[in-house]
């Protein structure tokens, strides 16, 4: 109906949400044409951190993105939080584009729609050194008596690759400075190494290179794990299939405990009141996390546990993988969690407290404020057909041995078991309180860390 222009453009996007842009070359003359054009192009190894920003932008949890970010959008979103106008550049400061200037100023972008703003509140950028920046400028063609270093221009392509096997071509490549110190004090308001990826990113390179990702194939890790990485294209798909007219997701890192069960029931009786059939998508991220995290082959184990002791029902839950890298930005990354999800067709998300967290690490308490991450995301700008559920903080209740929401009047009664405890607990050989998580659940997490 939408392409027939029956139906307008912001009835289709209230719908089903916003489309889907993917990033991978759908022919294969397409792939051998652009293999050929670019063999002489220079390259680019990524790291594992940089693949799965890669897996983000190419399976479209990013859309309308359509590569790593340029100067353009990397701006907009350290200091708007948001995205639009993808097919403009960066005006040159003191450079007046006139009427008939003004295609200079455009990129070659035919993506139909996204006038309007959506949230991008983390930039995803690709940065490289100075050897790497030197190695992409290439000697101008057809300059009479070429041979200096002046008549030296940026290329026009970088092919990717990782672990020495070509995974995509950037196009029409810009770069930029990468002021990592700025740009961690906006996107953390820390500058504190001890800060995994604060550290991370103070170690990447000085420079960050934009342009329009071509890949070549889907993304895959062969770790037993490759069935779980579901596109959001995929995913709408079972949605749809399953006769499903609601969905709802919940990003978590930490093993599920009965809270975050919770959580998820109350969410479905709640969207019961309005919906015939909504869904879960119970959607562990699957990129980079910091090295006392529980890794992602436990994790799927462990949530493949909980489903199997019926703590959540596999009728309406949907256990998939999210590719991005964590950043542990609190209530800045929040709004990347909701924000990427729209792709995959859900309506409705769950927020609990201190979401994408990390402890101080001068006083081991929040670095974040554990109640700014639902304020911020219920009035996020740029999320608006997202309906954001905001939870209070789950914690064990002595008096009825469950998890439940934790109430002030009887403060007495409940026991805190943060993930640190809670793993804690695992090491030392701890059984936890009864209640606090499916048993058969808690035992592949034990054995984990013995
Ligand atoms: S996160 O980094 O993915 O946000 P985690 O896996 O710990 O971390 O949390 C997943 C979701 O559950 C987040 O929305 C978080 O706010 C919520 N959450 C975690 N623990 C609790 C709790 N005890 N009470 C309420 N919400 C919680």
């Amino acid at each position: 109906l939408y392409e027939k222009g029956i139906l307008p453009e912001k009835a289709m996007h209230q719908l089903c949400g916003s489309s889907v842009r993917e990033l991978f070359i759908k022919s294969e003359k397409e792939k051998d044409e652009l293999k050929k054009k670019t063999e002489n192009s220079p390259q680019i190894s990524l790291s594992l951190v940089d693949l799965q920003w890669l897996q983000v932008l190419a399976e479209g949890w990013a859309t309308p993105l359509a590569g790593f970010m340029r100067e353009r959008q990397y701006l907009q979103c350290l200091h708007y939080g948001q995205i639009y106008d993808l097919k403009k550049k960066c005006q040159i400061p003191g450079e007046i584009l006139e009427e008939k200037d003004e295609e200079s100023g455009l990129l070659n972008d035919s993506y139909p729609f996204y006038n309007e703003s959506i949230s991008q509140s983390i930039p995803i950028v690709l940065p490289i050194d100075d050897k790497i920046k030197e190695a992409l400028k290439v000697k101008e063609e057809n300059v009479e008596g070429s041979s200096s270093a002046i008549d030296k221009k940026l290329s026009k392509y970088a092919r990717l690759t990782y672990n020495n096997e070509l995974i995509a071509v950037l196009e029409d490549i810009e770069i930029y400075p990468h002021r990592k110190r700025e740009r961690v004090h906006r996107q953390f308001a820390s500058a504190d190494e001890r800060h995994p990826t604060i550290k991370m990113i103070m170690e990447s390179g000085d420079w960050l290179i934009g342009g329009d990702l071509k890949v070549f194939n889907r993304i895959k890790y062969s770790d037993g794990l490759d069935q779980y990485r579901k596109t959001p294209l995929e995913l709408r798909k079972i949605f749809s299939d399953a006769g499903c007219d609601s969905v709802f997701a919940f990003q978590l890192r930490n093993p599920i405990h009965n809270g975050h069960a919770l959580l998820m029931q109350d969410t479905r009786e709640k969207l019961l009141k309005q919906y015939k059939n909504p869904m879960l998508l119970l959607h562990p991220l699957g990129g980079w996390t910091k090295d006392d995290d529980v890794p992602l082959e436990v994790r799927i184990e462990q949530h493949k546990a909980v489903m199997e002791e019926g703590v959540l029902d596999s009728k309406w839950t949907v256990l998939a993988i999210f590719p991005s890298p964590m950043l542990y930005a609190g209530p800045t990354e929040v709004q990347w969690h909701a924000r990427a999800r729209l792709a995959a067709g859900i309506n409705t998300y769950i927020v609990g407290r201190d979401p994408a967290g990390i402890q101080d690490p001068d006083t081991g308490d929040y670095l974040y404020d554990p109640t700014h991450g639902s304020k911020v995301l219920t009035m996020a700008p740029g999320l608006q057909n997202l309906e954001i559920i905001p939870f209070r903080v789950a914690a064990y209740d002595k008096s009825v041995n469950k998890m439940a929401f934790f109430d002030e009047k009887r403060k007495d009664d409940f026991m805190f078991i943060s993930g640190t405890k809670m793993r804690g607990f695992a090491r030392d050989g701890v059984e936890p309180p009864e209640g606090f998580m499916a048993p058969k659940a808690w035992k592949v997490l034990s054995s984990y860390y013995h």
